[in-house]
């Protein structure tokens, strides 16, 4: 679900080695890379057939609010998302759900360098100051250890952890407040 009214998009957003920007139709095969990856896909069930995403991609892929392209050098190498949770998933901080939650994307490539720690604080940065004080969660499959640690890093905390899709789930909550 989209995140909601906010103002979009923002400036792009410069941390120490990267830009956070809205999406634009030269991102398109980056974001087709990212979703064909079975690397990408180990734990979140799976990579996408290339030719079926080929089809279903749009030509500016990922216009909405909360939806940010990572560059490096001026090429993307990831996304970062916010977005609003299906209150029917499990996992739950707001008595209403509907919670704001953040997800990260990045190219096998680009891995271990601290680059999704360092967008994904940036994108929680940006949240904060357009929607003050709520909380954003996380789901990861406990096997994920590289983004278990990405979530620690940016100072998310353990909620729950629940069977779902197969796998055991760690869920967890980020306020601007308590960090
Ligand atoms: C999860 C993901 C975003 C991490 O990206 P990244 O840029 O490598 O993350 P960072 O470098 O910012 O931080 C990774 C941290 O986890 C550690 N790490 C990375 N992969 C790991 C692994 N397989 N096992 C253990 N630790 C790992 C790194 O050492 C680093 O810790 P450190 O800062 O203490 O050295 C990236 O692997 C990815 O896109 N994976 C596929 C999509 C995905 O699973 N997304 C999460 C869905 S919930």
């Amino acid at each position: 679900m989209k995140l909601g009214p906010v103002p979009w998009p923002p400036a792009p957003i410069k941390t120490e080695r990267l830009v956070l920007r809205e999406s634009e139709a030269r991102d398109r095969a980056a974001v087709i890379e990212l979703y064909a990856s079975p690397e990408v896909g180990t734990y979140i069930g799976g990579s996408q057939p290339r030719e079926q995403l080929e089809q279903a991609v749009p030509e500016i892929p990922g216009r909405r609010p909360g939806f940010f392209v990572v560059e490096l050098d001026g090429t993307m190498i990831g996304m970062i998302t916010l977005d609003r949770r299906d209150p029917d998933r499990l996992g739950r901080v707001l008595p209403e759900g509907g919670e704001a939650e953040l997800g990260y994307l990045f190219l096998p490539e680009s891995w271990g360098f601290g680059y999704a720690a360092e967008a994904s604080a940036a994108a929680l940065a940006w949240f904060a100051k357009t929607l003050p004080g709520e909380p954003v969660v996380l789901t990861t499959q406990t096997a994920n250890e590289g983004s278990l640690r990405v979530a620690a890093k940016l100072g998310f905390t353990e909620v729950e952890r629940f069977e779902q899709y197969g796998a055991e789930q760690w869920f967890g909550v980020w306020t601007s407040t308590t960090r």
